[in-house]
């Protein structure tokens, strides 16, 4: 049971930031200052929702969306680590690995200077974690929640010998209809086309959606424009420690097979994830630390 008074004691910020339970039971943090909102569930580090003060949910999260212990939730910006996509080996582990899955503990919370909270959660290890990466690997996400929204996965090899780890902020984004979406940023980039067999292809100009898309672009590192006119706003996805990028939307059957989208869920939605995927693993030298940190904006779209 998370004892919330000890939280709030402990890390709350006086009218910015308080801990308590959420939908399913779950530990949330919500944050609320002069530039922002989001929630934060503990489980996953998983940041559910986020806004600008004053503007529409730049995030996406699932109507339907299923909150519960070691369930992953559908929509916000899931954290896949150490592994991202099926483990390489063992395919009864979970897919996206179970950074997703599992608590996470508050180190720090505090208010910035110039008005933005700034959080830091770690993932708690457990026997059950251990058994599937043994590897001594302390992960931290810290969170900036402002005008801005900024994740930093941030992964260190206390271990004597390199670790290679994937990861993503497999983020989920609020558009008014996805068939009158662009994305730019990705054009010129040759990526892997998994509803296609896998098959590498190259991009030519911006992606649009109007059937399944699962991708995996390599040699990405550009910043990433989703242009929304429904919303007149365009949303930008700025990385640093990625050079891939997947970009998914299940469409209507495979959405309706999850069971978690709601009805129509696939058509206000886009997955633009920054990712260390495929070939694209990063491989940490003892004492070495990785930074996948990724900040998310918005701006008119003109
Ligand atoms: C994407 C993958 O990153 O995540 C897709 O490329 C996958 O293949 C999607 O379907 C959703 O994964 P999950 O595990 O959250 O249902």
């Amino acid at each position: 049971m998370t004892d919330f008074s000890a939280l709030n004691a402990r890390f709350g910020v006086s009218g910015q930031v308080v801990f308590k339970q959420g939908p399913g039971g779950l530990a949330v943090v919500e944050v609320a200052n002069s530039q922002g909102t989001a929630t934060i569930a503990l489980q996953g580090a998983h940041v559910m929702t986020w806004a600008p003060r004053g503007a529409q949910p730049v995030i996406w999260l699932s109507r339907a969306a299923k909150f519960a212990p070691g369930k992953s939730i559908r929509g916000g910006a899931p954290i896949c680590w150490p592994w991202f996509g099926p483990h390489a080996t063992e395919s009864s582990y979970p897919g996206h690995g179970f950074a997703r899955t599992v608590p996470w503990e508050v180190i720090e919370a505090r208010a910035c200077a110039n008005g933005a909270t700034y959080l830091v959660l770690r993932l708690v290890p457990s026997d059950a974690t251990r058994a599937q990466w043994p590897q001594a690997t302390p992960v931290e996400a810290r969170i900036t929640v402002g005008r801005t929204l900024e994740i930093d996965l941030v992964t260190r090899n206390e271990g004597t010998a390199p670790v290679t780890i994937g990861d993503a902020l497999h983020t989920y984004f609020e558009v008014s209809d996805v068939r009158k979406t662009a994305i730019h940023g990705l054009g010129g980039c040759p990526y892997l086309d998994k509803v296609d067999g896998g098959k590498r292809k190259s991009q030519t100009g911006p992606v649009t959606i109007g059937a399944e898309v699962d991708r995996v672009y390599l040699d990405s590192t550009a910043d990433c424009l989703i242009d929304d006119p429904g919303l007149g706003r365009r949303i930008r996805v700025h990385k640093r420690g990625s050079r891939s990028t997947v970009v998914w939307n299940p469409w209507i059957d495979k959405a309706a097979k999850m069971g978690d989208f709601g009805n129509h869920g696939y058509l206000n939605m886009v997955c633009v994830e920054s990712t260390n995927a495929a070939d694209d693993v990063v491989t940490l030298a003892p004492g070495g630390e990785h930074h996948l940190d990724v900040t998310y904006s918005v701006e008119p779209l003109r």
